[in-house]
């Protein structure tokens, strides 16, 4: 049987997953859900614990004595769905949408993502969202592991030049001070830890539909996927 609930929308940085998936959902009465937000939160999470232990010591003794079941039950991820602005994110009820997009945090989500035990809590929360809810989820690994039976996916590919762009032209938005030069250099190393993951690496379900959106304007890749979707 498959998930109507869902639409998988998969891809590396800046291949335009977000811009697609929020119109689309707006266009086509689903909400939109970045899964990225929860791995970010759960990041920052881990961070505020980490930088909050003084010395080597007080690290190995919280480390020693840490079981996921104690870390996840500290945890509450919820989000606002808004398809014509950013879906809000809250951390135990703080609105924490800004804090975890920044470089910092982005640089540090590949240890937590390539944890077994963080992707099972993170896909849980995600069914449950799909549970009450009809949306479009972009990700790295939500037509492979977490919505197999989705009916509906697709895989967002661009080149490293092109997405570079991208982001900086995002990033500028946020009057995040990056060059061009070492945003590429970060995409390029996320890629690699994403693609090459022993855990939920990504890479494109054989299901699923792949646009390569480099020289494609945004519209027309709304436009492939809707007459898909509509078929
Ligand atoms: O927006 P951007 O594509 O830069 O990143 P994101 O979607 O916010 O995801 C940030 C990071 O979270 C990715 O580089 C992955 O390491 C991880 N992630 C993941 O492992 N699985 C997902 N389904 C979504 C994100």
């Amino acid at each position: 049987m498959t998930n109507q609930n869902i639409i998988a929308i998969d891809g590396p940085a800046g291949s335009g997953k977000s811009s697609v998936a929020k119109e689309l959902a707006s266009k086509m009465d689903f909400n939109y859900f970045d899964s990225g937000s929860y791995y970010r939160a759960m990041t920052l999470f881990y961070f505020r614990i980490y930088s909050s232990l003084k010395s080597n010591q007080e690290f190995s003794e919280w480390f020693s004595n840490f079981s996921f079941q104690d870390f996840f039950s500290k945890i509450k991820l919820t989000t606002e769905f808004d398809t014509s602005e950013q879906n809000k994110t809250f951390l135990n009820g703080e609105d924490v949408s800004k804090e975890i997009r920044s470089i910092e945090i982005t640089e540090q989500i590949k240890h937590l993502a390539a944890n077994p035990e963080i992707r099972e809590f993170v896909n849980a929360e995600l069914r449950d969202l799909v549970r009450l809810n009809k949306i479009i989820m972009d990700g790295r690994d939500i037509g492979t592991e977490v919505f197999p039976d989705a009916k509906y996916k697709f895989f967002l590919e661009a080149s490293i030049e092109v997405r570079a762009e991208r982001r900086y032209a995002e990033l500028a938005d946020f009057k995040t001070k990056i060059d061009l030069d070492s945003l590429k250099e970060d995409i390029r190393r996320r890629d690699e830890s994403d693609r090459n993951r022993k855990i939920a690496p990504l890479k494109k379900h054989s299901d699923a539909i792949l646009i390569d959106t480099s020289n494609l304007p945004k519209n027309v890749v709304i436009n492939m996927i809707l007459s898909k979707v509509l078929e």
